[in-house]
């Protein structure tokens, strides 16, 4: 399917306030090898994560040790809808932490969570107060929220590393980050996601859709990245620079509708 039809797509389910996309492990351990040095001694919270089925939650638990956590936190969102996996309606939004202890479990069932009072809205007192004691936010929240979910990290000064839909860089609130130097694209740019695992009833689209090896029906939008606030050494490789601006001008026009040029290697 065409860029811009799955582009469609996503942008219906972000009308449609369907936020079901989740996402696969092996996207998560793609881009996170590149930051393991950042989260030594840290407390990491995914706040839009069941820890009974993210992925983000699971990547953190299994890599706890060799990231030297300090603690992982994950909370999730009362679901409306009944839950992807396991059929189960949850009433109230509920959280885990785990610290690496021993005995402690890795993989909670619902018996082991805790539950919030009330529905685990990552804007909710509750969820604040979680998010007040973390340090690193590592999640891939609603897309319809995406502007709201920023500017909460913005406005606690906490460390993200997010995934978010294309567009979301053209926001201006998102944009501003960017050219502030206050937040920049994932290692793996707007190759980092291959496809999000969707419920049943969700359509399969784009180039590489497909039911995977454990059943999981993955579609691939093409059109998602990640965000980040996180140092990596890719920021700081020298650009092997070919060219100049100055006397090279008419190979660089300005942009009808905005004072600047596309500085992108031709
Ligand atoms: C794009 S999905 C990603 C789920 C998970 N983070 C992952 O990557 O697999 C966004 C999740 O945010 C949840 N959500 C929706 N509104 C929310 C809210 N206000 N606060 C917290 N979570 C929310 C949805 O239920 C959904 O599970």
């Amino acid at each position: 399917m065409a860029r811009n039809a799955t582009n469609e797509l996503l942008q219906k389910a972000k009308k449609s306030k369907s936020d079901e996309f989740y996402t696969q492990l092996s996207d998560i351990e793609s881009e996170l090898q590149h930051y393991k040095s950042n989260f030594r001694n840290k407390v990491v919270y995914c706040n839009c994560d069941d820890p009974r089925i993210s992925n983000f939650y699971n990547y953190f638990a299994l890599n706890f040790k060799e990231l030297g956590l300090k603690k992982l936190i994950s909370a999730c969102y009362i679901n409306q809808e009944r839950d992807l996996f396991n059929n189960v309606e949850f009433e109230r939004g509920c959280f885990y932490e785990y610290t690496g202890a021993e005995g402690e479990k890795i993989k909670p069932s619902s018996k082991d969570i805790i539950h919030f009072k009330g529905d685990g809205d990552f804007r909710s007192a509750e969820s604040v107060k979680l998010l007040m004691k973390s340090d690193i936010v590592v999640t891939n929240p609603p897309f319809s929220l995406f502007r709201e979910f920023v500017a909460q990290l913005v406005k606690y000064d906490k460390k993200f590393l997010i995934i978010g839909n294309v567009n979301a860089i053209t926001y201006k609130e998102i944009f501003k980050l960017i050219k502030e130097n206050k937040a920049w694209l994932g290692i793996n740019l707007g190759r980092g996601i291959s496809g999000f695992i969707v419920p049943e009833h969700y359509e399969l689209y784009g180039t590489e859709a497909r039911i995977d090896s454990s059943g999981n029906r993955i579609v691939s939008p093409n059109n998602a990245l990640w965000l980040t606030n996180l140092d990596t050494l890719k920021r700081h490789e020298d650009i092997e620079l070919t060219k100049k601006y100055f006397g090279n001008e008419v190979e660089y026009p300005k942009y009808d509708n905005y004072d600047g040029i596309n500085g992108s290697i031709q």
